[in-house]
């Protein structure tokens, strides 16, 4: 049986700023944290507008010829650098077919790869060598997401190309609709206790004065999972969240902050309810 598709909950505003200029053709770059939504976001109005598309996913070692393509080298060398010898990579395949560019963390990329898209994205062509020039179909486009740049592994976007962009910035949701999200991805099957418990920890991390960077929804929901599998609260919390937050400084202890926000009790019953389970460990 097909997995049911996974609603986007609220973001209403992003959905019509997003699909609006999408049709006028206008180049957008979603940028917010890890985990707030954005290649969700991305998707879901991709397939709404039911666009054709080519994704990659910028990486540190994304190269200029992976971005564009490359010639193949047993074909070249039976027929020379000829135009049938070369393999079309993501962005001259979408400049051909008039396809959006979906750069998912382009951030990430180096940014010598990044600059390709420039003349690409402002004059609709490239050129490459030994190849030529390569034009831009109507209804190319690119949409990209980002982490902001205080993130790690990240790499700076010249202003040149930020100028390019509508910005679209996502923020972390409500508490509710967070709740919303926690509760259709459990399909029901999570009780509202563990489900507020979970999201209010994991938001508690994005406010702490010792944390730099909170968790975002996904820890909530690897919270969940754990606990619905038998695992104690603070044992789950102490797994899920040490990888999803960044301290301020490296002489606080992460493990010892996150057992504070387990411990500071909204919701006491929970615990109490929970605990025959933590015995049954040993
Ligand atoms: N508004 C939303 N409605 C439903 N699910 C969401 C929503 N926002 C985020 N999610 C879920 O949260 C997780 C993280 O979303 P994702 O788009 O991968 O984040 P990002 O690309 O910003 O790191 C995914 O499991 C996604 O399905
Ligand atoms: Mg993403």
């Amino acid at each position: 049986m097909a997995k049911p598709k996974n609603k986007i909950v609220g973001r209403q505003k992003e959905l019509k700023a997003l699909k609006r200029a999408v049709s006028l053709n206008r180049n957008v770059l979603i940028e917010g944290p890890v985990g707030v939504g954005k290649t969700f976001l991305v998707r879901e109005v991709l397939e709404e507008l039911d666009r054709d598309f080519e994704r990659i996913d910028g990486d540190t070692r994304y190269t200029e010829s992976k971005l564009t393509g490359w010639f193949d080298p047993p074909l070249v060398l039976k027929k020379g650098y000829a135009a049938s010898c070369f393999i079309d990579g993501p962005l001259v395949s979408a400049m051909k077919k008039g396809k959006i560019l979906f750069i998912n963390e382009l951030n990430r990329m180096p940014e010598a790869v990044q600059n390709i898209l420039l003349p690409a994205m402002d004059e609709r062509h490239i050129t490459i060598p030994k190849l030529g020039r390569i034009d831009a179909k109507p209804g190319f486009l690119v949409v990209a997401t980002q982490n902001p740049r205080e993130f790690t592994a990240t790499h700076a976007v010249s202003e040149a190309l930020l100028d390019r962009f509508e910005m679209l910035p996502l923020h972390y949701q409500s508490r509710e609709e967070e709740l919303q999200i926690a509760s259709h991805q459990t399909q029901g099957k999570v009780s509202t206790e563990l489900l507020e418990r979970a999201v209010d920890i994991v938001r508690a991390t994005r406010n702490h004065p010792s944390i730099k960077r909170g968790a975002s929804i996904r820890a909530a929901l690897a919270i969940i999972t754990l606990v619905n599998g038998g695992m104690d609260l603070e044992e789950a919390c102490l797994m899920a969240l040490p990888s999803r937050i960044e301290m301020i400084s490296s002489d606080e202890d992460a493990l010892q902050i996150i057992r504070e926000l387990v411990s500071t009790d909204t919701f006491s019953e929970f615990k109490e309810k929970k605990s025959p389970q933590k015995s049954s460990r040993g």
